[in-house]
């Protein structure tokens, strides 16, 4: 509910203090553009619940590291056994470290959800190009932010599987070997590396993340909202400006969230106290056990929220490059078909093509790995201008194009549990089918997007209240 500065001589006290703070700092209007005459559209549903599930994680994750801070010690020698010390000795140090660490799975499985309903729903399309690619900014941190927490309990899974990830940068051509141990600050991860990781984890990170998370809601609110319909509703106004099928968030919002944040918690409560380490998917049995620089671990493989990129990583072999090389001449050839004028633009594009495809079997594959595991998220950003749908939402587009998003899903899952598994050949050949399929969903996109027999969109939202 809006709240109007009423600062009279007999005004309560509590609005006196709101007028001082008021004259100095624009509180009212703060709370009025934000939340009380924020008009959000009536007809938001379940997928509408991870935005401010995302604020909540965010505060948890802040918080309980705050205070797991305040008993952790970032000195290879102390490390592992100061997490010992808080799950044994601190009061309540078990509940903070598990709810943190439960935070950052569920942070992932809360962003993951979130993200799926931009797609569902066309979020990231005109106007609100710049709410997604800050969105992509905070998926990248978040990714920063967990792979630079995973070293900091010393076990062998961190030492190991920051190992592993640092290496890789050792494979970029001629920069690499050199780039890798600036990173480690050392040989091999070591002391100097779990300071640096440490800092970041706690601050460099954090306070990027907190950044992109404000100007993400700016975005937003600067625009408004998009919704299952995927139509404007700032097109039908009232005589006051307000959209016709617009409702102030606070207080409507503000409960539906609230009912979000309880149900969540029920999940992640159950989860804390009962198998908080998940089946060994939230916190890897390999991992309680100390950081050990002489004994490799026969199988290592990064938390559950990392393994789809893993897999399309470890799908690069040097055999796939040939399917890479292909990949570069298929999309030229339709690239090549659908340009005008075609031979200004083509022939340096040509040139491209083929210098590319030439690298593609000149240089390592595992550099080629990390160029494809980087592209996989990369291409997000891309996604406000990959997709020429005439219609935003999901709803009005034709069936088949459902059916494609499930598809979807179920080849990123598939490539998140090939990623948590030991290499074989069967399971390359299946992540390589999918490393193929996520690309050419994204990248044949401004094709596929437009084809099919679309639903017309309607004016106006067609949700009615119960
Ligand atoms: C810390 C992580 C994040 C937080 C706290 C956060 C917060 C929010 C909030 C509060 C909203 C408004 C409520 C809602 O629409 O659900 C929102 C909307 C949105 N977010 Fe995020 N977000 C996060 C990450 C992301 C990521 C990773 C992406 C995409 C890559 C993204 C894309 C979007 C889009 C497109 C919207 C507009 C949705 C619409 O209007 O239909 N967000 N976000």
């Amino acid at each position: 509910m809006a709240i109007d500065k009423v600062v009279s001589a007999d005004a309560p006290i509590g609005d006196k203090v709101l007028g001082w703070v008021d004259a100095r700092f624009p509180a009212t209007k703060l709370w009025n553009e934000h939340l009380a005459e924020y008009y959000a559209p009536k007809n938001f549903n379940f997928w509408y619940f991870f935005g401010s599930l995302a604020l909540f994680v965010l505060v948890i994750q802040i918080v309980t590291g705050i205070i797991l801070v305040m008993h952790y010690k970032p000195d290879a020698n102390d490390a592992f056994a100061s997490v010992e010390y808080i799950m044994r000795d601190v009061p309540w140090g078990w509940l903070v470290r598990y709810m943190h660490s439960t935070g950052a799975s569920a942070f992932f499985i809360v962003v993951y959800l979130h993200m799926f309903r931009g797609l569902l729903y066309g979020s990231y399309r005109k106007p609100r190009e710049l709410v997604w690619l800050f969105g992509v900014g905070i998926f990248l941190c978040l990714m920063g932010e967990a792979f630079f927490g995973y070293l900091l309990p010393w076990g062998q899974m961190s030492y190991w599987g920051a190992q592993v990830i640092v290496n890789l940068f050792s494979a970029i051509p001629f920069i690499g070997p050199d780039l890798s141990l600036w990173i480690r600050g050392d040989y091999v991860v070591s002391d100097a590396t779990l300071n640096r990781f440490f800092s970041f984890h706690v601050i460099a990170i954090p306070l990027v993340l907190l950044g992109l998370v404000a100007a993400h809601i700016v975005a937003l609110h600067e625009v408004g909202s998009n919704n299952p319909d995927g139509v404007e509703i700032k097109k039908y106004k009232d005589e006051h400006g307000v959209p016709l099928d617009g409702i102030p968030f606070h207080p409507y919002y503000t409960v539906h969230d609230l009912f979000g944040v309880s149900v969540f918690l029920l999940a992640f409560c159950s989860i804390i106290f009962f198998a908080p380490e998940m089946g060994g998917y939230f916190l890897e049995a390999n991992n309680f056990l100390p950081a050990d620089s002489l004994k490799t671990p026969l199988h290592i493989a990064p938390v559950w929220y990392f393994t789809p990129f893993y897999s399309m990583l470890r799908a690069t072999t040097d055999q796939f490059t040939w399917a890479m090389v292909a990949g570069v001449l298929i999309g030229f050839v339709i690239w090549f078909l659908r340009v005008r004028p075609r031979l200004v633009f083509s022939v340096p594009v040509f040139v491209v093509a083929c210098v590319v495809a030439i690298l593609l079997r000149t240089w390592d594959a595992k550099f080629w790995g990390v160029v494809v595991m980087g592209g996989s998220v990369m291409i997000l950003f891309g996604m406000p201008w990959l997709d020429r749908s005439p219609a935003r939402s999901i709803r009005y587009r034709p069936e088949w194009h459902k059916l494609l998003y499930l598809v979807f899903v179920v080849v990123f899952v598939i490539l998140g549990y090939i990623g948590t598994q030991p290499p074989s050949p069967f399971l390359n050949i299946v992540s390589q089918i999918g490393t193929v399929f996520y690309f050419s969903f994204f990248l044949g996109m401004p094709i596929w997007s437009q084809l099919g027999h679309f639903k017309p969109v309607p004016d106006r939202i067609v949700f009615h209240g119960h």
